[in-house]
């Protein structure tokens, strides 16, 4: 009776063991992040629970040799796996238990190491690490559609014991393995979906990239245009810029021709008017030089920016302009205002769109009030100093339920306007990180200013 209860005690206890073994491969199906992770859990978790000397798991490839891949392993011995192959196919490496069991979808056990001639290929390294018995059991997944195989591996299990597995550790450990195979599908199901995720998140983020870049260059090219038509209303004015230097010239040459007849010319008269062919020279090369930027479709480039150069010489190409109609310009700039960084043309043609709208805006009120006032200012707020530079006239004004709309493409109260000046000039300053506004004046017109934040 006393031997019955210890022999009943043992199996007890061994059930237990299982069970807490079993308890904690369940866990570890559940919190895995990865493959590896859980087929390395698993078998350290079934070492650990002393029932067995080595635990590998095997993955079934469809190489020539039908080869199963040790993918995880733990225990005494590991090196046995190195020396020994196991295949999955009909050749005589595939008639041991891994073999049948991934080929079969069945577990194979040996009871005895030594004497069953199944194992006879593996033997002399098995019988080396102190194996006696093993089992394998199948690692099988079907893909719920078709019934396709998605996984084929096998767990092996080796015993320091004979006789090691019985019934109901053939039962417990084939159970197991198919937890695991679900585990490991469910793992490779998210990774897919994770994938699929990423690869729409990605695509999502390059077809937007790709309509930005198509939004910005369709901008780049609307500022183009706009400053082309721009310059279009100014060629009058202009012509007639590149014109008084040259008629300048003309004349200075022929005086120069006329002084050099005589029997002694008047040498120091001729070298004055050349020194004035040169500078009317480089006038009207400068001029045409500032033309052929604001006209370039060059890319836009962020550097440095001298904003007192920028009104200047927007004011020295549309100032002819505004003398044409009898505005009077009156400009009141500083002399500290920092660099700014930005493009060039565009700061120009942001000034330009705001002198061209204020010198629409006077060209039908009474004379005294065809007058302009182009004001820099350098402003320090808590976040550093900005330049601010505002155009101020007393012309027509808007009112102020206008305002909000004034800044809207294809807004315009122009007979022949665009309505894009205000759109493009906005848009221009916010990719310089700077702000365009607009205020109504008390008397007449209005103001708009345009701050950049210094460079720091
Ligand atoms: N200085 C100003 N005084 C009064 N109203 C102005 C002034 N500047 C702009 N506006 C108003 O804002 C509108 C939009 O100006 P915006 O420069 O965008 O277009 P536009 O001048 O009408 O046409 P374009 O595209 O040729 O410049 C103008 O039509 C006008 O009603
Ligand atoms: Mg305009």
């Amino acid at each position: 009776m006393p031997e019955q209860r210890e022999a009943h005690e043992a199996i007890l206890d061994r059930l237990n063991r299982r069970l807490r073994t079993l308890c904690q491969c369940t866990s570890t199906c559940f919190q895995a992040e990865s493959e590896q992770e859980l087929l390395q859990s698993i078998c350290e978790t079934l070492v650990t629970g002393g029932e067995v000397r080595l635990a590998w798991i095997g993955y079934c490839e469809d190489d020539a040799e039908k080869t199963v891949r040790p993918v995880a392993q733990a225990g005494s011995g590991l090196d046995y796996l190195e020396r020994v192959k196991t295949s999955w196919g009909e050749m005589e490496t595939g008639q041991g238990p891994a073999g049948i069991a991934a080929r079969t979808g069945k577990a194979c056990w040996i009871d005895d190491i030594r004497t069953d001639p199944r194992f006879s290929p593996w033997r002399v390294a098995a019988l080396a690490r102190g194996y006696a018995s093993c089992i394998a059991v199948p690692l099988i997944a079907h893909r719920k559609q078709r019934g396709a195989v998605d996984l084929r591996g096998t767990l092996n299990l080796y015993s320091a014991e004979c006789n090691a597995f019985d019934e109901s550790a053939i039962e417990h450990y084939t159970g197991l393995a198919t937890a695991v195979a679900y585990a490991v599908t469910a793992l490779r199901g998210h990774l897919a979906e994770d994938l699929a995720y990423g690869v729409t998140a990605l695509r999502a983020r390059a077809e937007r990239k790709q309509a930005e870049e198509a939004l910005h260059q369709a901008r780049e090219e609307l500022a183009h245009v706009t400053r082309v038509t721009t310059l279009g209303e100014l060629a009058a004015s202009i012509a007639h810029e590149v014109n008084q230097p040259l008629a300048a010239i003309i004349a200075d040459a022929n005086a120069c021709l006329h002084w050099l007849e005589a029997d002694r010319p008047d040498l120091d008269s001729v070298r004055e008017a050349l020194a004035a062919v040169v500078k009317d020279g480089d006038r009207a090369a400068e001029v045409i030089t500032r033309i052929r930027a604001l006209l370039s479709r060059s890319s836009v480039a962020h550097r440095p920016c001298d904003l007192a150069g920028v009104i200047r010489d927007v004011l020295l190409l549309v100032g002819p302009e505004l003398g044409r109609h009898g505005t009077a310009l009156q400009t009141s700039l500083a002399t500290d205002l920092p660099p700014v960084m930005g493009d060039r043309v565009q700061l120009q043609q942001v000034l330009l769109n705001l002198l061209l709208n204020a010198a629409e805006a006077v060209r039908n009120v009474p004379p005294e009030r065809r007058r302009l006032v182009v004001r820099s200012t350098l402003e320090q707020r808590d976040d550093g100093s900005w330049a601010v530079v505002a155009v101020e006239d007393a012309g027509v004004g808007f009112r102020e339920e206008q305002t909000p709309r004034l800044f809207e493409a294809f807004y315009t109260t122009k007979p022949g306007g665009l309505g894009m000046g205000l759109s493009i000039s906005r848009s221009i300053m916010d990719r310089h990180r700077g702000r365009l506004w607009a205020t109504a004046n008390p008397g007449h017109g209005a103001t708009f200013h345009l701050a950049l934040p210094g460079m720091r």
